[in-house]
């Protein structure tokens, strides 16, 4: 029987849309997941969305909307953008579905019968980006592991004894080597475990967003727990269904857990914990990535420096995408995303070396031999240079096999371009375009030998790029006359398979060249996208907002609109706040002013008018990444001037931190310009 092969991607929040970050993970899971089938592995891949917590209670809210259409949205995003790009999961796990709920009741159950939960109370700072009690000096005090201002609370909760695995946790590492890779990884995980473990709460009174705790419903179960528990629900785990249970049997434990390295100490020390305390094998290995980088630093929404994987695969497909991520990026390490490296990259390994070997190979088969494949003659036409593409062949074949193996997606990839080099060069030494004139036999068969080891190594580097680049490698094989090439067991994969007289498919082009326009028609998407999807000053991404008062981002003294009347206890009746008049703009132009560093003159169509507006944001914000965005003004201000500019109007934002900073206000949902706040 086939040997099975569970691989999974984490669960990701749905408090933020998509990005190429995400796509990282689930493209590496994809490839490996694809290779696995093609080895013959009964291969499982699992993904899905986190949808509980405070994080998605706050976003939720902010946004207007009940956490069930926050989460039903985002993940539907999710699903429908790795459908797009063809990501071969076999499951998409929703943490708000009945199975999971069951399961996760039932892991706590199991942990709790066993008896590693008890009740007490905590009282401490907790970080709500991170989810995470933490030590902190106080109310505000930073979070030691994001730096984020981190909240108090006070609660009665249910603890789990992490405390008690201290040394079963160090067995584990040292006992198992590949449990955590890279080693940079498990060397740290191993000092946080060394240096002491606490009890950890794993209960909370104080959202409601979440899956209740059994026999105690006034508790939400800590949303670790429950998004980790997801590779065992998926599975089956808990489920009273006799056949999830042998699901469940049959592909537990996971072969790999694959992580950002940002989520080592959730994975690597309280899900074996969990595990341990419940009874249930551990996974085999947990392996964590380095970061894409975008502008320097980390990919991410909070940042505001993401790219879709929409705009890449539009303009360039989705294996361009998909190359460039698992050849560019050493994997395990930090690495860079951008435009510029992803065309040069896109032209130079596929367009040019594999696209151009596929096209002149494939092209001189159909012309020289009526497109049916040729047969080196077994005579004396074969020279050492067509023995030496051979000997590559294999050699390829076996380092492609153990660099793959080893999670060196790059170098495994590089092998098979230094193949694909060695062939293009084969062909321009052996020039059979200029044998192809000649008209005697030994030519022919010269010109037979010279397509036949052209064709198969071409084969080959298309069988072993196929995980990496599913489409275009589909496309190939196709063309060669093959069929079918998700189906074709690499076990097998030898040269010289490639038969006589097989007929070749329609040859086209694969990966036409990409020119400058490409890098600008991505820039200008990703612009567009800012205006749709106006960044939100959610709770969700700063907790330190949470609870702030949106305030206006014009400089200068308080605004000129007639105060409205307040009663004594402060507040204002609907009629006043209903004379603030404020709508959705669209800013055209903006632009630093001229010896005020706060300050920017943006021009901002409002659907009737296009007004000048002076704001305070020139530290908080580029004036090229306002072109384009989507704003809130108030419209009905008298109009003032600062620095000899006329203001007519004013930017709303949240003011943050001590110093005030602005975050503009936006939309989660894509809004027409001119439409009035009320
Ligand atoms: N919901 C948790 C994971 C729970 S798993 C039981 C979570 N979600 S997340 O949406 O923040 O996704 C984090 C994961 O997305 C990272 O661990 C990584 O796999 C991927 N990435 C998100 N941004 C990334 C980069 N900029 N670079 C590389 N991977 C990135 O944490």
């Amino acid at each position: 029987m086939a040997e099975k092969f569970y691989i999974t991607t984490p669960i990701y929040y749905v408090n933020a849309r998509p990005h190429i970050g995400h796509a990282y993970t689930t493209i590496v899971c994809d490839a490996i997941a694809r290779r696995q089938r093609m080895l013959g592995s009964d291969t499982f891949f699992l993904t899905g969305t986190d949808e509980h917590g405070q994080k998605v209670e706050r976003s939720a809210s902010e946004a207007g909307i009940t956490p069930q259409q926050l989460t039903d949205r985002i993940a539907g995003e999710f699903r429908g953008l790795w459908d797009r790009m063809n990501i071969s999961y076999d499951d998409f796990i929703r943490t708000t579905e009945e199975r999971h709920k069951l399961g996760v009741q039932e892991m706590f159950r199991r942990i709790r019968d066993r008896g590693y939960i008890y009740k007490g109370s905590y009282s401490g700072q907790y970080c709500v980006f991170d989810e995470l009690y933490v030590d902190a000096a106080g109310p505000g005090a930073p979070c030691p592991e994001c730096g984020r201002p981190t909240e108090t609370v006070s609660e009665e909760n249910y603890f789990f004894k992490l405390s008690a695995f201290e040394d079963k946790l160090l067995e584990l590492y040292t006992g198992q080597p590949g449990f955590i890779r890279p080693d940079t990884r498990r060397n740290e995980v191993m000092a946080f475990v060394r240096s002491g473990l606490r009890d950890l709460s794993i209960s909370r009174t104080t959202i409601q967003w979440g899956i209740p705790v059994p026999d105690d419903p006034r508790h939400v179960i800590y949303v670790w727990l429950d998004a980790l528990s997801n590779y065992c629900t998926a599975m089956g785990f808990g489920s009273p269904d006799k056949q999830d249970q042998q699901k469940f049997a049959h592909y537990w434990p996971a072969d790999v857990h694959m992580i950002g390295k940002e989520i080592v100490r959730f994975h690597c020390v309280y899900w074996p914990a969990f595990l341990m305390a419940a009874g249930l094998p551990l996974p085999r290995s947990i392996i964590a990535h380095g970061w894409l980088l975008f502008e320097e630093s980390k990919m991410s929404k909070s940042r505001g420096n993401i790219v879709r994987a929409e705009t890449v695969i539009d303009v360039l497909g989705n294996d361009a995408l998909r190359y460039f991520l698992l050849r560019e990026v050493v994997f395990g390490q930090d690495g860079s995303f951008s435009f510029d490296a992803l065309v040069q990259r896109y032209n130079s390994d596929l367009a040019n070396d594999l696209g151009n070997l596929a096209s002149r190979t494939l092209t001189m088969i159909a012309r020289y031999f009526r497109g049916e494949m040729p047969y080196p003659s077994p005579g004396g036409s074969r020279t050492a240079a067509d023995d030496a593409i051979a000997r590559a062949a294999e050699q390829t074949i076996a380092s492609f096999a153990s660099l793959w193996d080893d999670y060196q997606f790059s170098r495994a990839l590089e092998a098979v371009w230094s193949l694909v080099g060695a062939v293009n060069k084969y062909i321009v030494d052996n020039e059979p375009w200029a044998v192809a004139e000649k008209e005697d036999e030994g030519s022919r068969s010269r010109l037979a030998t010279i397509l036949y080891t052209t064709a198969e190594a071409l084969r080959i580097a298309t069988a072993l790029a196929h995980p990496a680049i599913p489409e275009s490698t589909a496309r190939i094989w196709e063309q060669l006359g093959l069929s079918a090439i998700s189906e074709f067991g690499l076990t097998d994969l030898k040269w010289g398979q490639l038969q006589h007289g097989t007929k070749l498919g329609k040859v086209e082009p694969v990966f036409p060249r990409a020119d400058k326009s490409a890098i600008e028609r991505m820039q200008q998407m990703e612009q567009q996208r800012t205006t749709a999807q106006a960044v939100q000053a959610t709770p969700a991404q700063t907790p330190a907002q949470a609870g702030q008062p949106a305030t206006q981002a014009a400089a200068g003294p308080a605004p000129a609109v007639p105060a409205p009347a307040a009663s004594a206890d402060g507040r204002i009746s609907i009629d006043d706040f209903a004379k603030v008049e404020m709508c959705v703009g669209l800013v055209r132009v903006a632009e630093k002013v001229k010896g005020a560093d706060k300050l920017l003159r943006l021009e901002v169509d409002i659907g009737t008018e296009v007004r000048q507006v002076v704001a305070g944001i020139a530290e908080a914000y580029a004036p090229e990444s306002l072109v384009g965005r989507k704003v809130v003004l108030v419209v009905n201000l008298q109009p003032r001037k600062l620095r000899g500019l006329e203001s007519n109007g004013m930017i709303v934002a949240a003011s943050v931190g001590e110093k005030g900073s602005p975050v503009l206000v936006g939309f989660l949902e894509d809004v027409p310009v001119g439409a009035r706040l009320k």
